[in-house]
């Protein structure tokens, strides 16, 4: 009652008028600094903490009170404190503009905030949504841990959508808690990860501190071997070293087969992508996860297919067209095969990439790291 009494007090010293929130923002800032007046909030806010149940909101003065609190405690425990308790109407236009701070604590604070109210959830989803925020947004999400987080990160890994450099941060984020390394494992064995992060997030997981992930990690994510069998160091490891740029394009043009499908400057044949300027498209592990994995991360319009045909030969290769007549498939050898439709038994899409695994058993890792070497010199001429 003696509560109920001082709020009421209080509430009579400022005027009531209905307030928009951003006028309550407006009162708050300008009245912030007065002493009388931020010990008088105090009170009040304190006083409304302890009465359960009691909907601050239905008076505007104690609504005022509980802004111009919230906006002097920022920067300390109390803010976080005061906006979990009275989750402020309009307070995550404010905390989005902290979120993309430059103060890495405080953003990291306001994600976790955020994520506890309805509001501030669909900020972050707003955000993510933004090119220019997305990826600063998934690594500050990566330093929370917690499962609002994760699940969002979650989310990420699994939207073929969205470029390899959020992908790629969102799986390490996942990597850097307990719950995450359990969903990017849920995400491998759902086959939902985006292939082009297997191995990535293999090479995390196989660095957890749980013996139980680093097993189902070498389980549903296994990584590629060396020709003896013997592991490859990973791919974050190997994407750190650099190699020969010349050695890397006689082995592309020669040995490794790669001019067999790929066009660099008019040189080579077209089966797959045009390389030209593959350097500024890929990073140097998104190229290695291109040349290790091939099959992880196949695109639509390189899909592979088998055709069985009448006399029991099978074709594989890139399906060019396909009419009521024939159907016309590349071979690796970048040879069109007509098949007239009434040769045609079954024709069915293979999982795997017409592109060979393994190619790194020709080149040796040396090979392999000089190969994409050259390949990242590959940039868009201006
Ligand atoms: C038999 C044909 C074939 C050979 C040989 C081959 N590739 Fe590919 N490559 C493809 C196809 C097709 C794709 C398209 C996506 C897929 O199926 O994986 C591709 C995709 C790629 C990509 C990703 C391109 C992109 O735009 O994302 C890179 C990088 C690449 N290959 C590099 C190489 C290198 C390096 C070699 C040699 C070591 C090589 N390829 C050998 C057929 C081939």
């Amino acid at each position: 009652m003696k509560l109920h009494a001082l709020i009421l007090t209080v509430s009579c010293l400022v005027p009531l008028t209905p307030h928009t929130s951003s006028q309550a923002a407006d009162n708050a800032s300008q009245a912030a600094d007065n002493p009388a007046l931020a010990r008088r909030d105090a009170v009040v806010v304190r006083a409304v903490e302890r009465i359960g149940g009691y909907d601050y909101r239905s008076n505007p003065a104690v609504v005022d009170a509980v802004m111009r609190q919230i906006r002097r405690s920022q920067g300390t425990p109390e803010f976080m404190k005061l906006v979990k308790r009275f989750k402020p109407d309009g307070i995550e236009s404010q905390l989005t503009v902290t979120l993309i701070g430059d103060d890495r604590s405080a953003s990291v604070e306001s994600a976790e905030l955020l994520l506890e109210l309805d509001a501030g959830r669909k900020a972050i989803r707003k955000l993510l949504a933004s090119p220019d925020q997305a990826r600063g947004v998934i690594e500050t999400l990566g330093l929370l841990g917690n499962g609002r987080a994760n699940h969002f990160l979650s989310e990420i890994v699994t939207d073929a959508e969205r470029p390899y450099d959020q992908r790629r941060a969102a799986v390490a984020g996942l990597a850097r808690s307990k719950g995450g390394e359990k969903r990017l494992i849920d995400c491998a064995t759902e086959k939902t990860l985006v292939g082009d992060t297997f191995l990535v997030a293999g090479a995390l997981l196989s660095r957890s501190k749980d013996a139980g992930i680093r097993k189902a990690a070498a389980s549903v994510l296994p990584q590629p071997a060396q020709k003896n069998s013997q592991p490859l160091p990973p791919i974050d490891e190997l994407a750190k070293m650099s190699g020969n740029a010349a050695a890397g394009q006689k082995l592309f043009r020669g040995e490794a087969t790669c001019a067999n499908c790929h066009i660099v400057d008019n040189y080579g044949k077209d089966v797959g992508p045009n390389l030209s300027e593959i350097g500024t498209k890929l990073s140097r592990e998104a190229m290695l996860t291109a040349v290790l994995a091939p099959s992880a991360g196949i695109s639509h319009n390189y899909e592979n297919f088998s055709v069985l045909t009448e006399e029991g030969q099978v074709i594989t290769g890139l399906k060019i067209s396909q009419t009521d007549d024939e159907v016309v498939i590349r071979t690796a050898d970048a040879i069109n095969r007509n098949i007239p439709s009434e040769d045609v038994v079954t024709i069915k899409k293979s999982e795997k990439s017409i592109m060979p695994e393994n190619l790194h058993h020709i080149t040796g890792q040396q090979g392999l790291i000089d190969i994409v070497e050259y390949m990242m010199t590959l940039k868009k001429k201006s």
